[in-house]
C-alpha cells in the first residue's frame, strides 16, 4: 500500500505541484524517516549512516574528511562549528580545538555521537526548526543531508545558515548532484539531487564561493553530470559535489 502510494505520488508531475504548494516534505515521511532509524550493531558506524565500505566509497569518505579539515584550517582558535545532520559524529570527531555542535533527526545516532564526541552539544530535530543564535558559528557544514531538504525548503536552508554564521563564516556542503534529467525534474522527492548551478544561484549575493567541485574527482560541474560512479542502480557516495563558501555580510 505504502509502495503503491509512493508510486502515484513521487513522480515529476505530482512533485511539481507538491513543490509549488510547499508540500514537498510529505514524501519524506513515508521513505527516509531518519527519526526512526536505529543503530544496527552488526554494522560499522559508516554503514549505519548509509555508506558502504567499498574501496571507492572509503576513498570518497576520506576525501570529504580532508575537505572539512581544510575548510576549518583558517578559522579562529576558539571556533564554533555546527554539523547539520551529524549522524553518529564521524566528522565532528575530527576536531580538537573547537566548540562543537551537531543536529540530527535520529535520537539513536545522537546517543552514539555523545559517546564518540562527548564534548559536542547535540540538538535533536529538523535543522530548519532549530533556533540558534544569529552570527554564532564560525563554520557550518553538512555532509550528505541536503538530499533530504525538499526544493521548497532549500532556499530557507541556505538563508538560515547565512544568518547563523559569523561575518566571514564558512559553509561547507557535500551533496549528491543531478545525474539525469529526471533528477533535474525532481522525480524523487525522497532523495533530491540538486543541480550545482541551481545551488550557486540560490546562494548568489549571500556567499562567495571558495570551491565548488566534484567531491570525488574534482571536476567543475554546473548542469547534469553525465559521469556516474557505481553500477548506476544503487546510490554511491562517489557521486557528489562539495561546495565551500564564505558568508558575505549584509
Ligand atoms: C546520510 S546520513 C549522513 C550522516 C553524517 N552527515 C555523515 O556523513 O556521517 C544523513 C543524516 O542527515 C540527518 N538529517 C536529514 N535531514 C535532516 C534535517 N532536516 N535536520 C537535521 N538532520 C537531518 C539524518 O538524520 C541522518 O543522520
Amino acid at each position: 500500500m505504502r509502495k503503491l502510494l509512493l508510486f502515484f505520488m513521487n513522480n515529476i508531475v505530482v512533485n511539481r505541484f507538491l513543490i509549488l504548494a510547499g508540500k514537498d516534505n510529505f514524501i519524506k515521511k513515508y521513505t527516509n524517516n531518519w527519526s526512526r532509524v536505529r543503530i544496527n550493531k552488526s554494522k560499522s558506524l559508516q554503514e549505519n549512516v548509509g555508506f558502504s565500505h567499498s574501496a571507492e566509497v572509503d576513498q570518497a569518505v576520506k576525501k570529504i574528511h580532508d575537505y572539512v579539515t581544510e575548510a576549518a584550517a583558517g578559522l579562529p582558535p576558539e571556533k564554533k562549528i555546527l554539523d547539520i545532520g551529524c549522524g553518529v559524529g564521524l566528522y565532528l570527531r575530527d576536531f580538537e580545538n573547537a566548540r562543537l555542535y551537531g543536529t540530527d533527526l535520529s535520537e539513536d545516532f545522537l546517543a552514539q555521537c555523545r559517546q564518540l564526541v562527548p564534548q559536542a552539544t547535540l540538538v535533536r530535530g529538523d535543522y530548519l526548526d532549530i533556533k540558534f543564535e544569529k552570527k554564532f558559528f564560525d563554520m557550518i557544514y553538512s555532509i550528505s543531508v541536503i538530499e533530504y531538504i525538499p526544493p521548497s525548503g532549500i532556499r530557507g536552508f541556505f538563508e538560515k545558515i547565512h544568518s547563523e554564521l559569523t561575518d566571514n563564516g564558512v559553509m561547507l556542503i557535500q551533496y549528491p548532484h543531478a545525474l539525469s534529467v529526471w533528477d533535474k525534474l525532481y522525480s524523487d522527492l525522497s532523495y533530491v539531487s540538486y543541480l550545482p548551478g541551481h545551488l550557486e544561484k540560490l546562494i548568489e549575493g549571500k556567499f562567495s564561493i571558495i570551491k565548488h567541485e566534484h567531491s570525488f574527482d574534482g571536476r567543475k560541474i554546473k548542469g547534469i553530470d553525465a559521469k556516474r560512479y557505481g553500477d548506476g542502480e544503487s546510490r554511491n557516495f562517489c557521486n557528489g559535489m562539495i561546495l565551500v563558501a564564505k558568508k558575505i555580510s549584509a
